[in-house]
């Protein structure tokens, strides 16, 4: 799978540290939750801290914004040095809209579902959509537990995937170690997001590597 270990559960007194360690691994994104409060109760970070990491880091930015109305931000983001911009399907009134300013703005476009959305509410989005991310905890905070519902979610994604003749790749986000990993990557997804499983391991190196190699 591609690994996509996310920030929220780094070093932030350290964090040039822990970037260099992005830096020199096997990481394929660095995957950076945006939370506003609203959408989510809890508060990360926002532009500066994502512009300095932009600078510090050499793996693609896949932006997670768990804000309500992220249209309002979609250049700037751009401008931080975004390659992935994920919104959340139930922040988007005008789904379709964000998904085409995202692209018009040279990033790829993604979708996350909360836990409780059914994969059925992308169907007449999916064609357009570069990625879907499933949230395997509820959105908010790293650290919780994998809600074992989402590997169905999974090879349901894969089927409405398939039928739509969509590109669009499966990311799951939460509660991610070597053993969901293992169950994910049977289900068919793409892209594995991992906060405490690689951060808070005593050789992220070998977190990083247990995951890439599925
Ligand atoms: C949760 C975030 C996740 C989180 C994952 O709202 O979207 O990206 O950092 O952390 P772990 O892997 O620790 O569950
Ligand atoms: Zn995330």
């Amino acid at each position: 799978m591609l690994v996509s270990p996310s920030l929220l559960s780094a070093d932030f007194g350290h964090l040039a540290q822990d970037l260099d360690m992005i830096n020199r691994s096997e990481a394929h994104y660095l995957h950076l939750d945006v939370m506003d409060g609203v959408f989510v109760p809890n508060i990360s970070f926002g532009f500066p801290v994502m512009k300095h990491v932009h600078d510090l880091c050499n793996k693609p930015l896949d932006v997670h914004l768990m804000i309500v109305e992220p249209q309002k931000f979609v250049t700037q983001v751009r401008d931080c040095g975004a390659s992935i911009m994920t919104v959340h399907q139930e922040a988007c009134t005008h789904l379709n809209r964000v998904v085409q300013q995202i692209k018009d703005a040279g990033m790829q476009a993604g979708v996350a579902l909360n836990p409780a959305t059914p994969v059925a509410m992308l169907r007449d989005i999916i064609a357009d959509v570069d990625l879907v991310l499933l949230m395997s905890v509820n959105p908010g905070f790293g650290g919780q537990r994998f809600i074992p519902g989402t590997l169905r979610k999974v090879c349901e994604l894969r089927q409405l995937i398939s039928e739509q003749g969509s590109q669009a790749v499966i990311e799951v986000d939460g509660g991610v170690n070597a053993e969901t990993g293992a169950q994910l990557a049977k289900a068919g997804c793409e892209v594995a997001v991992a906060g405490n499983y690689v951060f808070k391991s005593p050789d992220p190196h070998e977190a990083i590597h247990s995951l890439a190699a599925l």
